[in-house]
């Protein structure tokens, strides 16, 4: 069934994509609409919308899951254990979270108990997701992990193969590559990915520096 509150919500980013000149204001204004989403059920258990932190202006944007039990708690993505992860990888490539990336995720709202975002609540959440990257318009868009790489590559769950397709830029339709790499906080589970996680950030720092690739 078409969703009858879409057309009100498409015209109200098409206002704010129009200022993506200034993209600080733009997302400013994108905050304050994700901050009143009643787009699906997830806005009734969340603590805190979780919208995206970092530098708008970066030409790097990463893309996560959903928010957890930190970033719930406080209202911005990448906080918890998976965070940290983030942050010290970051790190070994000489970069901050602050300054060199942007972050988002495909949710804006906790899953309760963590699970696995739901078909529709993606679909009910992309048109932030959607709004944020042609706002940011970053030169490279970086999937931590499945739901990520669902979302940029339309890939289906279930024939995603992160293993397959991590380490590599493949084309978007936003007209940016996309490098698919391991979530954070599977790195935590499975330890034997990290190097891999770490070389992928490598990759994305060469590539982006303009070095040579091996
Ligand atoms: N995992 C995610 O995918 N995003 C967060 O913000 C935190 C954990």
């Amino acid at each position: 069934m078409k969703d009858p509150t879409w057309p009100a919500l498409t015209l109200g980013l098409d206002a704010i994509l129009q200022e993506s000149a200034n993209p600080e204001a733009a997302l400013e204004k994108l905050r304050a609409a994700v901050y009143r989403c009643r787009r699906c059920a997830l806005h009734r258990s969340k603590t805190n919308y979780v919208f995206g932190a970092g530098n708008p202006r970066s030409p790097v944007m990463f893309v996560g899951e959903a928010p957890g039990a930190e970033e719930d708690r406080l209202g911005k993505p990448f906080v918890g254990r998976a965070g940290e992860r983030l942050t010290r990888a970051l790190e070994t490539l000489g970069w901050t979270r602050e300054s060199h990336v942007y972050i988002a995720n495909t949710l804006k709202c906790r899953p309760p108990n963590n699970r696995d975002p739901r078909p529709e609540e993606i679909r009910a959440c992309s048109p932030y997701l959607d709004a944020q990257i042609r706002i940011i318009r970053p030169r490279v868009l970086v999937a931590l992990g499945r739901f990520a790489a669902h979302f940029l590559l339309d890939i289906p769950m279930e024939r995603m193969k992160l293993g397959r397709l991590r380490g590599r830029l493949h084309d978007s339709r936003y007209g940016v590559p996309v490098l698919v790499t391991y979530h954070p906080a599977a790195t935590l589970r499975r330890q034997e990915t990290y190097q891999s996680f770490l070389d992928d950030l490598r990759f994305l720092r060469d590539w982006i520096e303009g070095r040579d690739i091996a």
